[in-house]
């Protein structure tokens, strides 16, 4: 057996070895370029992430957090009360400031997550006008499914791209309602800004932004209504979900009735006009007063290290450290083509190994799988394989709550455990 102090001896000079490349990583952004951890990490790394949580959703925890931040959360009191009613406003108005909203869009917090703001948003706007759908990923084909198939929609065009493109955005007609997802989760393919939206467009631009809000710049001026869930950049909890309407889309749901039935989940309207209250913290149905205890020190979180301009840095910050090292790693490459389409927050990959690539699809996916339970057991990364829609490959959300050097340690132990699979070590 190895003495102690040679085994402690050889972890220091592993971990010496280590944070040196780390530091030249972070150096490669500025243009310096030396060794490259990931082509040949046959051993096994010693540094590890602090916190191996990289899944999409629900995402991780913002640092510091423990369960002791919900200990003045409103248990078993009424969220109609004083109390809860304040706790529900609060959350509105941090929301409201953080994302600096136009003070005439409304915002509320609605039942069943980001899918929950957005069928209510479908359903209660859709049909008044012809439909453009944008779709280069699985939530963006579940939305024109639902606008063709169950809203049975007529006037309807898809504008649809492969699982790492855009669609042709030059082709969108803005006076046409448009349905899209800001930032495609499970491509990690996200719109790059908002020019190609008219400033005086007829129709409403309906854009699901659940991984990019808090992550991204989003020009409100051009969103007439964007949802988003608490489970994602802020890692909040899932099941409530976020709507904000545009003046203009509070205009569209006043004058247009569906012709379909609402449920009561979806009802926005009181005697035909907006319900005010539900902006106001009036909730339709019954929020859990644990998760608004959550999204509230995720909030104040967010406000004490600089809001969302701080928000996108570390989201960026992350993605740059993944960039670097996929620039120099050549058996891995982003599955977003363009690199200013490059998510900031659900980062995918792809292996364009001919090792891995001639391999059939199915034993792609079982390539990928065994590398994320290698990572699992060694505790380094939980859930980082892509999404069962997409292509076999990896993702990592790399949102604000996502530290950068957990982001930094977790890339050498990818590439050992992609050796040790290539390999059969
Ligand atoms: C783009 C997009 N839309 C919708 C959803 C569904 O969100 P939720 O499960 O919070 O309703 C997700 C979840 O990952 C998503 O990424």
């Amino acid at each position: 057996m190895m003495p102690e102090s040679r085994w402690l001896g050889r972890c220091l000079l592993a971990a010496r070895v280590e944070i040196s490349i780390s530091c030249v990583v972070i150096r490669g952004r500025i243009g310096t370029k030396v060794l490259n951890p990931g082509i040949h990490q046959l051993n096994r790394p010693t540094l590890r992430p602090e916190r191996p949580f990289f899944s999409s959703g629900p995402c991780a925890k913002r640092p510091g957090w423990s369960p002791d931040a919900l200990r003045g959360a409103l248990l078993g009191r009424s969220h109609r009360s004083a109390d809860g009613l304040g706790r529900l406003r609060e959350v509105l108005s941090l929301s409201r400031a953080l994302l600096q909203l136009p003070g005439d869009y409304r915002l509320a917090i609605v039942p069943g997550s980001d899918t929950g703001a957005m069928e209510m948003a479908m359903w209660s706007l859709l049909g008044a006008r012809g439909v453009d759908l944008l779709a280069w990923e699985s939530f963006g084909l579940g939305w024109v499914h639902d606008v063709k198939s169950e809203l049975k929609l007529r006037d309807v065009r898809v504008h649809q791209a492969d699982y790492g493109r855009l669609p042709d955005l030059g082709r969108v007609d803005c006076n046409r309602d448009v349905v899209f997802t800001w930032n495609g989760t499970t491509s990690g393919v996200r719109v790059p800004h908002g020019d190609w939206i008219a400033d005086d467009r007829q129709g409403l631009t309906l854009c699901d932004a659940t991984s990019a809000v808090f992550a991204m710049a989003l020009p409100w001026p051009k969103l007439d209504v964007v949802t988003y869930s608490w489970q994602k950049v802020l890692g909040g909890e899932a099941a409530h979900g976020m709507l904000i309407l545009s003046p203009r889309a509070v205009a569209r749901l006043e004058s247009h009735a569906p012709p379909w039935p609402l449920p009561k989940l979806f009802r926005l309207l009181k005697q035909g006009k907006l319900d005010e209250e539900i902006f106001k913290g009036h909730t339709i149905n019954t929020p859990s007063m644990l998760c608004v205890e959550d999204q509230l020190d995720a909030l104040k979180w967010a406000a004490s290290i600089g809001g969302v301009p701080e928000l996108i840095a570390r989201s960026e910050r992350n993605l740059a450290v993944v960039a670097s090292w996929v620039e120099r790693t050549p058996w891995i490459d982003f599955l977003a083509e363009r690199p200013e389409t490059r998510s900031c927050t659900s980062v995918c990959l792809k292996f364009t190994d001919p090792w891995f690539t001639r391999q059939s699809l199915e034993e792609r996916w079982r390539v990928v799988k065994q590398l994320c339970r290698l990572l699992e057991a060694e505790q380094v990364a939980y859930d980082i394989a892509a999404h069962r829609d997409a292509p076999p490959g990896l993702r990592l959300w790399c949102g604000a709550t996502v530290d950068a050097a957990d982001v930094m340690n977790l890339l050498p132990w990818i590439a050992w455990a992609y050796n040790r699979l290539k390999t059969g070590a």
